[in-house]
């Protein structure tokens, strides 16, 4: 936005869209959007369209994740997870193909340093399958459609409201969770803001290249060995 960019962010909850809306400037509008209905987003997409006369970018963002055991997840589960994280992408990304190529466009999707961790991050499987799928989805769209640049994010922990519900249900089984994945080097002992994160976003759009991926890391604390500050309660 401090780029001038003009912008419309889109999720479920209006009423936040709207204040983010009107903090950005810059005729920034807020879209209701739900990436788990296709119909939705083709809804979304299309009053972008028409607000913007085009689509220069499309930044995917909408995650979820589950903090229980494979043997506990339902087929439910997995379908909630994969649809938001995996088959929204492809939906969203679906109905914007045409004006993103007319525009020989970018289009960045935030993945999860946590498909780099071997072996995967216990109690964390279907968001790091649904985010391995991701990235694979993103390079075989950039294989089919060679008029737009595709990014992938990969970002760490970050202080935002991430996981929260999912996490505060069940905190003994967290804190546990957690300190697993601090004994096995994957966490940094602090979190990023999500400024950095929009950075390296921003930076991707910008960038007269395609940058294929980016993985972005907090920069080890003193103390990397800590628990993260986002689960210290
Ligand atoms: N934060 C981290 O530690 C971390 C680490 C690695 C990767 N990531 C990835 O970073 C991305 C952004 O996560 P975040 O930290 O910003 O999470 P967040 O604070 O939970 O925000 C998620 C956003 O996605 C929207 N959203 C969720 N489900 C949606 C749906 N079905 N349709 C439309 N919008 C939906 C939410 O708005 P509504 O609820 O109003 O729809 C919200 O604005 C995710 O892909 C996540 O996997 C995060």
């Amino acid at each position: 936005m401090k780029e001038g960019a003009r912008v419309g962010y889109a999720a479920r909850r209006l009423d936040r869209l709207e204040e983010a809306a009107r903090a950005a400037g810059n005729e920034a509008f807020a879209v209701e959007c739900d990436v788990c209905d296709e119909a939705s987003i083709q809804a979304a997409v299309a009053t972008a369209v028409a607000a913007l006369g085009g689509l220069d970018a499309l930044v995917y963002t909408p995650g979820i994740a589950t903090f229980q055991p494979l043997a506990e997840i339902d087929a439910d589960c997995w379908h909630r997870v994969l649809a938001t994280n995996l088959i929204g992408p492809s939906l969203a990304l679906r109905a914007s193909i045409a004006h993103l190529e007319e525009s020989r466009g970018k289009a960045v999707i935030v993945s999860s340093i946590v498909i780099d961790d071997r072996p995967p991050r216990a109690g964390n499987a279907p968001y790091v399958v649904s985010k391995t799928g991701l990235e694979t989805l993103v390079q075989a769209w950039q294989g089919e459609h060679r008029a737009v640049g595709f990014t992938a994010i990969a970002m760490a922990d970050t202080l935002t409201e991430f996981g929260q519900n999912e996490a505060l249900a069940q905190l003994d089984r967290m804190q546990e969770l957690v300190q697993d994945w601090v004994q096995d080097g994957y966490m940094y002992g602090r979190t990023m803001d999500p400024e950095s994160v929009a950075e390296q976003i921003v930076s991707a759009l910008k960038s007269r290249e395609t940058v294929r991926r980016v993985a972005i890391t907090p920069h080890y604390s003193a103390d990397p060995n800590g628990v993260s500050e986002i689960w210290s309660e």
